[in-house]
């Protein structure tokens, strides 16, 4: 593209908003958007403002589930639709901070003394906030206490975390976090972290809290087994966009965060983004980018770059919020569209060695959302070369990448925020949570479910059925080698031949499971049999 550095700056002057009231400001000068594609999306937009105003007074907004979707609540319980949610969500965040407040001043305390550590079990929405603002926002060895994370079934992540926990366990409160109280992997972290408090000779639910839905599975362990506190989730929020609710708020007090900074930060960008007006609503013009992006058909990714170590994993974040929210066989009418839009990303200017080679030469199927930070929150500044800190480094490359994609028509967004605080924390957050919304709206789709995690949920459940079958098989018939197949065969599962084969597999990998391979020429004509 040969556009000079003068017309570069023309369509800047033209696309750069800024938001003083939020310290914030969206440049879309390095996208292909122009007044024939804001005068062209104008109905979609006004349709949008109005689903999001029919949303944000309890309109059934998410139809699939008959549910509501009032995450924007959390920050202005006053707007909640009935006197009940909003004393809920009061007495919540009351409860949460009284609960902090007893663990920091140590009225609450371990069997060894003042807890000092935090163990987070959670999954999905139920943990990539919470990690999210402990990195954001931690810090160090200031924490009040340092938080860990179970967020998978994985037995070495867990042994890893524990043993990074190491004797610290009397001293380490637990969070169990799951909206839904019956996911597979949570209740897995929930189990093997009870185990470890057990074999140190401790009670689990004397250092154990849940934050779930009143009458869940977690919900009945929690009382059953008299831990120290529960704080609930509610049906009308959904798991990616819980951080500020106590999913994201409780961990983050007990860290030491300032929780009250985050919901002001999320009040403040609602607020700007109820307006009408397009041009002043930042969230609207961050959906209407994605959309010019990708034709509405999310043809192009979206590559979430912050100039900044402590957003790194904001990518992930929004990974779960974008792709779970808008990737959807159907739209509201019935109609097969497979929305969605891939989201990847990870930090600059780390990425510049890494992928961005093929953003600058490679595939055109991308847009890149820069995450500026204008404060470098330096200390004490070292001047790596006359005049220049690294963080001026930082800010160069952003500089720089920016502009070698867009002379390479590579277009990208640029969102400026002063610094990383509780309240730009919880800003970003809400802005990318209405964004969404916006979006779904102008693609007509229901942002709010998730089919397609059911639907792997339900599939890992039978897989595990087989293997319960496959057990019991070996076990009637000891010793006795035998083939993936005859076992399929066996237990009534010949279509399932190929699952049969890789459980198998997996099970003759370790040795406690006493299953043993004999292995042939051909891997199909392996023999197993149980010792
Ligand atoms: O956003 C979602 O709804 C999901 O990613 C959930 O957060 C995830 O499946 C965990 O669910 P739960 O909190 O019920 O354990």
């Amino acid at each position: 593209m040969n556009i000079t550095k003068l017309q570069w700056w023309e369509r800047f002057q033209k696309y750069y908003t800024e938001f003083p009231e939020l310290g914030l400001a969206i440049d879309l000068s390095r996208m292909n958007v122009d007044d024939v594609f804001f005068s062209a999306m104008e109905p979609k937009v006004q349709k949008a403002f109005a689903d999001m105003d029919a949303l944000e007074k309890g309109a059934i907004a998410n139809p699939d589930e008959k549910r509501m979707v009032g995450h924007y609540w959390l920050r202005s319980p006053e707007l909640a639709p009935t006197p009940e949610i909003r004393k809920e969500i009061e007495d919540t965040f009351a409860r949460i901070k009284a609960f902090a407040a007893k663990i920091h001043s140590g009225e609450i305390q371990g069997a060894g003394g003042e807890f000092k550590n935090l163990l987070v079990i959670g999954i999905g929405g139920s943990a990539l906030g919470p990690q999210f603002v402990a990195q954001a926002l931690g810090n160090g060895r200031k924490d009040k206490l340092k938080p860990h994370f179970f967020d998978n079934t994985d037995p070495d992540g867990m042994n890893r975390t524990l043993s990074a926990i190491g004797s610290r366990l009397d001293r380490t409160l637990c969070i169990v976090i799951s909206k839904s109280g019956g996911t597979k992997e949570t209740r897995n972290g929930m189990l093997v972290a009870e185990a470890a408090y057990q074999k140190a000779g401790l009670t689990f639910g004397h250092h154990a809290v849940a934050v779930t839905m009143s009458g869940s599975d977690l919900d009945k362990v929690t009382v059953a087994n008299q831990w120290l506190e529960r704080f609930p989730m509610w049906d009308w929020v959904g798991g990616r966009t819980s951080e500020l609710s106590a999913v994201g708020l409780l961990p983050a007090a007990l860290q030491g965060i300032d929780i009250d900074g985050m919901l002001a930060g999320g009040r403040l960008v609602d607020g700007v983004t109820r307006r009408y007006n397009v041009k002043q609503n930042p969230a609207a013009l961050l959906a209407l980018a994605w959309f010019e992006s990708g034709n509405g058909k999310g043809t192009k990714n979206m590559v979430v770059l912050p100039y900044k170590d402590r957003l790194e994993l904001f990518s992930k974040y929004l990974q779960q919020l974008v792709m779970e929210s808008l990737g959807k066989a159907q739209d509201l009418d019935g109609n097969v569209v497979h929305q969605g839009i891939c989201v990847f990303g990870n930090k600059g200017s780390t990425d510049q060695h890494s992928y961005i080679q093929q953003l600058r030469d490679g595939l055109n199927n991308f847009f890149v959302t820069f995450i500026e930070v204008q404060k470098d929150q330096l200390g004490d500044p070292i001047f790596t070369e006359p005049e220049t800190t690294s963080g001026d480094f930082l800010h160069g490359f952003l500089l720089g990448t920016r502009s070698a994609l867009a002379e390479n028509g590579r277009e990208s967004v640029t969102i400026t925020v002063n610094e990383v605080n509780a309240q730009t924390v919880g800003l970003l957050i809400a802005l990318f949570e209405r964004a969404v919304g916006f979006y779904a709206s102008f693609v007509n789709i229901n942002a709010y479910h998730q089919p397609g995690v059911e639907a792997g949920k339900k599939a890992a459940t039978n897989v595990l059925a087989i293997q319960i079958a496959i057990i019991k098989f070996l076990q009637a018939n000891v010793s006795q080698p035998f083939t993936a197949q005859e076992i399929s065969k066996s237990i009534g599962h010949e279509e399932d031949v190929e699952t049969v084969f890789k459980i198998l597999e997996h099970l003759a990998s370790n040795k406690v499971r006493k299953i043993k391979k004999r292995s042939t020429k051909s891997p199909f004509e392996n023999r197993y049999r149980l010792v």
